[in-house]
């Protein structure tokens, strides 16, 4: 059978207009799970659902290095770093940037997030209204430099949460944003570079390590330390994702408001419902699109002939929202996760397959952490008021948020919750 082509002109402009569903409307267009275009002038495959999905995180089939294009790598992802590595090479420096994901790190993390949520906290009170948005950048900014062991005097804390929020949030934008996102990633690179040469230049390389210095002192397969530069952009690997996480954040939010019935179950205390929902948040709403990879070698699949060198990109959005996977995808119903089979190709909010041995997410545990953290905050330490605002979905924006940034008002620190769960006990001990 012959790959299915609707058309050989350049679909690049297409799938930026409409990110989020250019291959899911496309495929069901041709009733295929594969199709072929081209993207930026070069052959792709667009791929999406389960099988699509299994056959594209197999490594036999699929590389990393040179898939993204440059504009991607100057600036949302750097050049050196895990995502463009592939084989042993990617495998020996993902399970050290694995090491750094384990509870005891998570819940330092969240400490230091509540810490900071409270302390912002009492300024959003003094204040008519504030961006969720814009105020969980500095939040989290603030959390993971303090967290991973970087220094941020007042004075820098504005410069550098700008910076890694170009780096993610401008990274898709065209003209002057995007060019300041390339110039962001570049002061922040030159910044951590700095960092690296500073903590490496006694030669002392300490016993107990912070996070970043995990990083510093990490010998690849030849035993030598990570260029300066490429420790910078792992740095950063570990920065701008959870400063990200100010998106899911939003839409928390987003999700509390459109839906009271969820707010109320949520507010009854039941862990696995809280759990439920945060997974629903990252099933439902939008945040990587897709993405890319190169055919390693000529292979068939299901007939269809898949040429060596040539451009994948799996569709993550499509994945989470694939109605032969997800009944009703587009209802925001976290029951459904009560009985959902779950697999490592289903549910694709950070990629799928296995984390060590692909190219997974490695921060999907921190990142379900910081919602948790964050939808109790939202639960039983503040009250807020929702004001007249534009609350719908930039859908042709990168990452997409919502048109308002979502506006919160007249801001009150709670004062009276229901005592329920242990976490909520411990809540209870602040006040
Ligand atoms: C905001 C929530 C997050 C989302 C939506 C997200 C999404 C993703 C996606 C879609 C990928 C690509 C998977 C692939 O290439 O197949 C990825 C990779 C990656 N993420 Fe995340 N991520 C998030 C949070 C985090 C956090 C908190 C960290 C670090 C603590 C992190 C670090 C990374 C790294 C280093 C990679 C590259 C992994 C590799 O190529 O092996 N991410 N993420």
């Amino acid at each position: 059978m012959k790959m299915p082509k609707i058309t050989m002109k350049d679909d690049t402009l297409a799938l930026l207009k409409n990110p989020y569903r250019f291959i899911s409307s496309r495929s069901k267009d041709l009733g295929k799970d594969v199709f072929e275009t081209r993207i930026f002038m070069q052959k792709t495959y667009c791929m999406i659902g389960r099988e699509a999905a299994e056959l594209f995180y197999n490594p036999n089939y699929f590389i990393r290095n040179g898939a993204s294009p440059e504009a991607m790598r100057a600036t949302l992802f750097g050049k050196g770093g895990l995502q463009g590595l592939d084989g042993a090479e990617h495998t020996h420096r993902k399970i050290m940037f694995m090491s750094l994901m384990t509870e005891e790190n998570a819940g330092e993390l969240k400490h230091l997030f509540t810490e900071k949520l409270r302390h912002y906290l009492k300024h959003w009170s003094l204040k008519e209204q504030i961006s969720l948005y814009d105020e969980f950048q500095k939040v989290l900014t603030e959390t993971i430099c303090a967290w991973a062991g970087i220094p941020l005097d007042d004075e820098e804390k504005v410069r550098r949460t700008k910076e890694i929020v170009s780096m993610f949030d401008s990274a898709g934008s065209k003209g002057p944003a995007h060019f300041m996102s390339r110039l962001s990633r570049k002061n922040a690179e030159d910044w951590i570079e700095n960092i690296v040469n500073d903590l490496r230049s006694d030669g002392y390389e300490p016993l107990i390590k912070t996070p970043i210095e995990v990083i510093i002192w990490h010998r690849d397969m030849n035993e030598e330390l990570l260029k300066p530069h490429t420790a910078a952009v792992e740095i950063l690997n570990l920065i701008r994702p959870v400063v990200a996480i100010s998106v899911y954040l939003v839409f928390i939010a987003h999700a509390l408001h459109s839906n009271p019935d969820c707010y109320e179950k949520l507010m009854m205390g039941d862990e696995e419902y809280a759990l439920n929902f945060i997974h629903e948040v990252r099933r439902y709403y939008p945040f990587f699109p897709s993405v890319m990879a190169r055919v390693r070698e000529d292979f068939t699949w299901r007939d269809i002939e898949f040429k060596k060198g040539s451009r994948a990109i799996l569709d993550l959005y499509g994945t989470n929202n694939d109605p032969r996977l997800w009944d009703s995808p587009h209802s925001f119903w976290p029951e459904r996760f009560e009985s959902a089979a779950v697999d490592e190709y289903n549910f694709v909010p950070q990629g799928g397959g296995h984390p060590v041995k692909g190219h997974r997410c490695p921060g999907e545990f921190f990142t379900v952490e910081l919602m948790k953290t964050a939808l109790n905050f939202f639960l039983y330490e503040m009250d807020y008021e929702v004001p007249e605002q534009n609350l719908d979905i930039e859908w042709s924006r990168l990452p997409a948020i919502p048109q308002s940034r979502f506006v919160i008002s007249n801001v009150t620190q709670k004062t009276i919750f229901v005592r329920t769960t242990v976490s909520q006990i411990e809540i209870s001990e602040f006040f």
